[in-house]
């Protein structure tokens, strides 16, 4: 996949995603990162990229005509691409969004700063608005990372045990089961000793199976009823 980013801060990347799988991927060209600053397509000699909201209202507001320029100065090699504008007021990102996503062969993503981007760049040169989550950062570069996380690691070839997405969170509408690793006694500060589950160590693999398939469905239950009931 390729991926390009308009951004006012370019130093942000890769960031994250320069580091452990993804930084891999990176490195082993699974996929190609293109950081482009927004600053240089600015109206003026400082390279300025926004002004002040019609209306009105607190912050500041990137000027269409810079995010067009931007723009005009990449070339899509295939058919096969989206472009996305991230901001809190966009569509909710999930698991499957990401699948869909992650089958993309070029990525673009617009990373907001101050109060917003100027409607009309994002309806008249057709972005999809994604939001991480229902909270506000102060830009969309964090975001960026967050999104871009969780698409590659879904390319083939990315992860080493691919076998490990069927049975992680949201890939079958539950949380996933609880983990446990050595050792099979672990005495806390207080001196009280906790036990490994003896199923887990049992070597029954259909008795293991049917305790993670009940403890995904009642984590699930405590923690986000409301994924048992929503279309995500
Ligand atoms: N920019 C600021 N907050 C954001 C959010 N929650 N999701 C995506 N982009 C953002």
């Amino acid at each position: 996949m390729r991926v390009v980013i308009l951004t006012c801060y370019p130093e942000m990347f890769p960031g994250s995603l320069g580091y452990s799988v993804i930084g891999n991927a990176l490195e082993n060209k699974r996929f190609s990162l293109e950081v482009i600053n927004l600053h240089n397509f600015g109206i003026d000699k400082r390279g300025s990229v926004d002004d002040e909201p019609f209306g009105g209202g607190p912050g500041m507001v990137i000027r269409p005509d810079v995010i067009e320029k931007a723009l005009n100065s990449i070339t899509f090699k295939t058919d096969n691409y989206c472009k996305i504008f991230l901001t809190p007021s966009g569509q909710r990102l999930s698991q499957t969004k990401l699948n869909n996503l992650s089958k993309h062969e070029e990525m673009l993503i617009l990373c907001g700063r101050f109060e917003g981007v100027d409607q009309r760049a994002i309806e008249i040169l057709d972005f999809q608005e994604i939001s991480i989550g229902d909270y506000v950062l102060s830009g969309g570069e964090i975001a960026a990372q967050v999104l871009l996380e969780g698409c590659i690691r879904l390319i083939p070839g990315v992860l080493g045990h691919p076998e490990s997405l069927l049975e992680e969170s949201f890939s079958n509408k539950l949380l996933e089961y609880p983990h446990y690793t050595k050792p099979r006694v672990w005495e806390d500060k207080k001196g009280i000793k906790h036990e490994v589950p003896d199923v887990l160590v049992s070597g029954h693999h259909e008795r293991i199976r049917s305790w993670r398939k009940d403890k995904a469905m009642k984590k699930t239950k405590s923690m986000r009823p409301d994924l048992l009931k929503e279309d995500l």
